[in-house]
């Protein structure tokens, strides 16, 4: 370049500025550097744009031959520029792709915020642990004629335990059920559910939700829940409900786990015992705890149900689902277990 303008027009010096222009372009690395390169020869104070500026001072005659030539020049230095853009961006494409793309398989720290209800787990377990002795797993509704509850269970309206077990009563105000209505106090009435729809052989388990009308305190709450064992085929004896209860409590508790009956009142089941069981990580040290009641099922149950008692018999069991929770894991106050906070069931070994 030399200070007289016209010179920007000589033909070398057009020549120049394309090969400069097609250097810079395609020693530019990135897009910056390819914008900064474009302003240096494609801008308005780059040679080719100086030499069009040039044309005007020319005498009339050699200006169209000058501005054809500049034209040529300018259009090559705008194809070095668009064929290194596109390369350019190109790459700048791939290069996002490959930087930014989500793996959707790859694993993330993940957090547990919550866990299902240890009760739940405790009665899925029992269950599950049952199924395995080829039971079924039952249940039955917790609104429930008072029959269900009461009567077919052999407990008659002056029977004391009608009204030592706290019932929460339900008026049937439209007289559509014929019998006040009541939450079921017990599992007890799966027992007829189950015997009224099914035939023996019954093996059955229902863990379930029963409500009292107890105050809530550090051992009870008027929600609870329990499991009902129910057994009916021919030849059933209390040898077996011992076998089976003795299964239950190793499984539940742990393998140095004993069973003990000691002889009780139930209006359904006769003879009627209390299940205790040997829990020696007791915190207070080994001993035996009441766990739940149990018995061969009364041949008028059976009756009442058209079951035939000269050709079955039976056995059931009933059992606090809390207090074994509680007794397990060493929980000491039942509300622990229902008010529900989710810091509450971390702790617990109740998944395994
Ligand atoms: N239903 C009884 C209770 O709630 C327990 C029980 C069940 C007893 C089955 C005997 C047989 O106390």
């Amino acid at each position: 370049m030399t200070d007289n303008p016209a010179s920007a027009l000589e033909q070398d010096q057009l020549d120049a500025a394309v090969s400069a222009a097609e250097k810079a372009f395609e020693s530019a690395a990135d897009l910056n550097e390819l914008a900064t390169a474009k302003t240096a020869h494609l801008g308005d104070k780059s040679p080719v744009l100086l030499a069009r500026r040039a044309i005007g001072s020319l005498p009339g005659k050699e200006r169209a031959d000058a501005g054809k030539r500049v034209n040529v020049a300018k259009q090559a230095v705008t194809a070095a520029y668009e064929a290194r853009r596109s390369v350019l961006e190109a790459e700048e494409a791939e290069r996002i792709l490959r930087e930014e793309t989500v793996d959707v398989t790859a694993r993330t720290p993940r957090r547990r915020t919550g866990s299902r209800h240890p009760v739940n787990v405790q009665m899925d377990r029992i269950a599950d642990l049952f199924a395995a002795m080829g039971f079924t797993v039952g249940d039955g509704p917790e609104i429930e004629l008072e029959w269900f509850n009461f009567d077919a269970l052999n407990i008659h309206p002056d029977h004391p335990a009608r009204t030592m077990m706290d019932t929460f009563h339900i008026a049937d105000t439209n007289g559509e059920f014929g019998s006040n209505l009541v939450l079921r106090t017990h599992t007890s009435t799966v027992q007829i559910h189950t015997m009224l729809n099914q035939q023996p052989p019954i093996y059955t388990v229902a863990p379930g939700r029963v409500y009292r009308t107890d105050e809530v305190d550090s051992t009870h709450s008027p929600v609870f829940h329990q499991t009902e064992g129910l057994v009916v085929d021919k030849g059933i004896t209390m040898a077996d409900l011992r076998g089976t209860l003795d299964h239950f409590a190793k499984a539940l508790f742990g393998a140095e786990a004993q069973t003990r009956l000691r002889p009780s009142y139930f209006p359904f089941t006769e003879p009627s015992a209390e299940v205790d069981v040997w829990f020696a990580e007791h915190k207070d040290g080994p001993r035996w705890i009441e766990w739940g009641g149990c018995g061969m099922v009364n041949p008028r149950v059976l009756r009442a149900c058209g079951i035939d008692p000269e050709v079955y018999s039976g056995f059931a069991f009933g059992m606090g689902v809390e207090r074994a929770l509680m007794l397990r894991h060493g929980i000491t106050d039942l509300r622990d277990i229902i008010d529900g906070d989710v810091r509450f069931p971390a702790g617990l070994r109740v998944e395994e």
